[in-house]
């Protein structure tokens, strides 16, 4: 199998290999995660590109933005607590901001097949909701690296703005990141 690889597949997937596969046979290594596996599952899928479509998109989707009803949003330490616990983080550094909605995949799918809308910093690259959703900014405050990412924590209600990306193996456009909350007032 490697043999087919090195023939087909120019430098830079042979390198990425080589960093990925000590992660195969030592699953259980000190500071990677499930999630981290998970993605490097992701990832191993989109190279050898067999097996059933990739679940790990929808997963991750909503591992990063979807809340349930439960605690409050106005809880102060909600982001800090939630961020951390969905293993919210960009190469194990804090995000600078981040979204979670009180919705489900279904729905922010569905935003998808909507027409372009300007995102945050103006590029019309993002699809809005019709409908109001509830959901919470969170702004960091500081911290460098996880678990240590603090967060202040803003409720809002608000028109999504979501971005997409198309899916060949399903044929449709998934959503891919919550790029804002937009409260109706601020428009
Ligand atoms: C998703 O959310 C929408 C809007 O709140 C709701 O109408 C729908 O029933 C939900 N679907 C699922 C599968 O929970
Ligand atoms: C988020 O935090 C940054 C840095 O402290 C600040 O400049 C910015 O205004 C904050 N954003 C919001 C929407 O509160």
């Amino acid at each position: 199998m490697m043999k087919t690889l090195v023939t087909k597949h120019p430098l830079p997937l042979l390198l990425l290999l080589q960093l990925l596969q000590p992660l195969h046979f030592c699953q259980s290594y000190q500071g990677i995660s499930n999630q981290d596996i998970d993605e490097y599952e992701e990832m191993r899928e989109e190279f050898f590109g067999t097996g059933p479509p990739r679940p790990f998109t929808k997963k991750k989707f909503e591992r990063f933005y979807i809340v349930e009803p439960g605690r409050p949003l106005y809880d102060s330490e909600y982001c800090r607590d939630v961020i951390m616990e969905r293993n919210v983080h960009f190469r194990l550094k804090c995000v600078t901001e981040h979204y979670f909605v009180l919705s489900n995949f279904t729905e922010m799918q569905r935003i998808c097949s909507s027409v372009f809308v300007p995102c945050k910093n103006g590029v019309r690259k993002c699809k809005r909701s019709r409908n109001i959703i509830s959901g919470v900014y969170c702004n960091f405050t500081g911290g460098t690296t996880m678990p240590d990412c603090n967060y202040d924590t803003f409720e809002r209600q608000g028109f999504v703005l979501v971005t997409c990306r198309w899916q060949n193996d399903i044929q449709s456009l998934i959503p891919d990141s919550i790029n804002d909350i937009v409260t109706p007032s601020s428009e």
